[in-house]
């Protein structure tokens, strides 16, 4: 039987870069031979889908009528066990390594701004814990800017304010031990590649990956 895969998320503010570090991660592991499966929040899934016409304001807002936020976190909730269950789970049995582009941590720091964190942690504390999560340490101003630079058109919590609360959020649950697992802040505001040196490094110090066929 294969050894169990490990299961890595990248995390931090819209415009932190997660996408792209997950992504750079999710080919320098597949460079060491490790077969790799690269996955995000929101997924793919049936209930990432509602949630993206959510967040792109097609349905929350903007001259149409309000989400409930509660309703919102449990979607989030849903989807990632959906996630699990369905991608992450069978991919780690499989030896399969798992990089995913956010995870619970988006849940404690963005669906707190509204709700209560013990009603977040507690409808995700089915969710397994990751192996090593990655949070991406990003100014919110610059992480804004970046962000609005790729992308003009905001999601729900792309105001600087509402990304100044993200921030203080990740803060407080990092000091707390409240992220889940083990966590590695990176100050991403160097270089794509830069950052990506740092994140392999830390990944190969704790997992010294070899090769499947090693
Ligand atoms: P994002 O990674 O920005 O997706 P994309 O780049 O494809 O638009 O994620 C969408 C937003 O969802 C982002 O603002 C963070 C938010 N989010 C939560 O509020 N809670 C969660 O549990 C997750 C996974 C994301």
């Amino acid at each position: 039987m294969a050894a169990r895969g490990r299961f890595v998320v990248i995390e931090g503010l819209d415009g932190a870069g997660t996408t792209t570090q997950a992504a750079e991660l999710g080919k320098r592991l597949s460079g060491r031979g490790i077969v790799v499966l690269a996955t995000a929040e929101p997924s793919r899934g049936p209930v990432g889908a509602l949630i993206r016409a959510v967040l792109d304001r097609r349905l929350s807002g903007g001259g149409g009528r309000p989400f409930d936020r509660g309703a919102l976190a449990l979607l989030f909730a849903a989807d990632r066990l959906d996630h699990v269950a369905s991608e992450i789970v069978p991919a780690l049995a499989d030896g399969r390594w798992v990089v995913s582009d956010r995870y619970t941590p988006s849940s404690l720091a963005y669906q707190t701004l509204d709700l209560p964190l013990d009603f977040v942690a507690a409808i995700n504390a089915r969710a397994p814990r990751p192996d090593v999560t990655f949070l991406l340490d990003v100014p919110p101003a610059i992480a804004l800017r970046r962000r609005r630079h790729e992308r003009p058109e905001a999601d729900l919590f792309e105001t600087l304010d509402l990304q100044r609360r993200v921030a203080a959020n990740y803060r407080k649950l990092l000091r707390a031990r409240r992220l889940g697992g083990p966590v590695v802040v990176v100050d991403g505001t160097a270089g794509v590649s830069d950052v990506a040196d740092r994140i392999e490094r830390e990944v190969v110090r704790r997992f010294a990956p070899r090769s499947r066929e090693a």
